[in-house]
């Protein structure tokens, strides 16, 4: 993470990261990027608590969903988080009821169809309605300070970028002519996590810096901040999972694995300690991961016999499967499978689903990084 902290802050160098802390909210996670110094994107005031507990000061926190239960609003004004993000009328009327000296940036859809997984249809106010909405807003004597939009999950084209920021450009010209002191431009989220993705962070940063230039030059005076959360911890997380059950299955019957059969015959079916309902929930949702490709924590040879192998998560049903025909040497009950980049919307989606436990995690930092962070102040560890 410290390494994708410097990639981003070197390619990126006018945009604040606020980490969108729904993506992982493992206290590890939250304790290094708060050490990094970046900014927090809550989405509820769970999160929010999360965040002040860690000693996050309400000024690095962005309230960044649009459609907020009132105590969550109330939340929010009792412990000072002032930005926050609104997409309707009835929002700004909630708002004005629970907080009405909240900063407000105004999301706008903006075209999220190059991107994996799309947030415009439920989320952001068209550009039709922007004006009466900000119009609105002045009525109701609230700050609209900025615009935000999210060009969608896992977005393959940097132009995404490009007409999203042209789009914002539009909303605060109108924002201004309406008396709006605008100030800030959030970009959202979108970015990879995996190092060999479609296009690269670098060819996205650059559409993004020349987009600034063009049209929120620096001397325009407006702060830029981003919600980035698979970028920093997709990588992050290798998902070690244990082999707990097995069945040999050859034409559709149940063998004992040491039959004399032909070996394309035979499927192996593997149960393991996590699945769909546990930290692989992804493979429901997230085309970046449809295919899982799990392999032995072992060194394997290659003459090896591969076997046509199914391998199942944990609970009773039969949606709960992690890969199929997938072709690995034999595995035993006790084995090791690990899955790597699997840090985005796993373990905060995860459930305990048929009472089996969430996985453990376990942090890891080099010296070079505790030292550098002085984590052992962060983490209340006297040396
Ligand atoms: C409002 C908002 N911001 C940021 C993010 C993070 O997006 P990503 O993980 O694609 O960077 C999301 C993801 O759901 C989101 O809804």
């Amino acid at each position: 993470m410290f390494q994708r902290h410097l990639r981003w802050i070197t390619n990126l160098p006018r945009v604040k990261p606020f980490y969108a802390m729904k993506c992982n909210n493992t206290a590890a996670v939250l304790r290094m990027l708060s050490a990094l110094g970046t900014g927090f994107d809550c989405a509820s005031k769970a999160e929010m608590e999360l965040a002040l507990s860690l000693g996050v000061t309400p000024d690095r926190i962005i309230y960044a969903h649009t459609t907020k239960p009132l105590s969550h609003i109330r939340y929010a004004h009792t412990h000072r988080v002032d930005v926050m993000a609104f997409d309707s009328e009835d929002e700004l009327l909630k708002i004005s009821l629970c907080h009405a000296q909240a900063k407000l940036v105004i999301r706008i859809a903006v075209d999220d169809s190059e991107s994996l997984i799309r947030f415009s249809l439920k989320f952001g106010a068209r550009l039709a309605s922007v004006g009466k909405l900000l119009q609105r807003a002045g009525e109701l004597t609230l700050e609209v300070i900025g615009v935000s939009f999210h060009v969608g999950s896992g977005c393959t084209g940097g132009l995404a970028f490009k007409r999203a920021i042209a789009d914002a450009r539009h909303v605060f010209d109108i924002a201004s002519l309406l008396g709006f002191q605008m100030r800030l431009l959030d970009i959202g989220g979108g970015f990879s996590g995996i190092g060999d993705f479609q296009e690269k962070f670098e060819e996205f940063s650059e559409v993004i810096n020349e987009s600034l230039d063009e049209f929120f030059p620096p001397d325009s005076g407006v702060e830029i901040i981003a919600e980035p959360g698979r970028y920093y911890v997709e990588s992050a997380f290798t998902l070690a999972a244990n082999v707990i059950a097995k069945r040999v299955v050859v034409n559709d019957v149940d063998e004992r694995d040491d039959g004399e059969d032909n070996i394309s015959d035979r499927v192996m079916m593997y149960y393991i300690n996590d699945g769909v309902y546990g930290s692989l929930s992804c493979i429901t949702f997230d085309p970046a991961h449809s295919n899982l490709e799990p392999y032995l924590h072992r060194a394997v040879e290659s003459s090896e016999p591969r076997y046509k192998s199914v391998i199942w998560g944990p609970t009773c049903d039969s949606i709960d499967r992690v890969t199929e025909n997938y072709w690995i040497p034999e595995l035993h009950v006790g084995d090791w499978l690990l899955i790597d980049n699997m840090g985005a919307y796993s373990v905060s989606v995860s459930t305990d689903f048929n009472s089996f436990e969430r996985a453990d995690i376990y942090p890891v930092v080099s010296a070079k990084t505790w030292n550098a962070l002085n984590l052992s102040h962060i983490y209340g560890i006297i040396q």
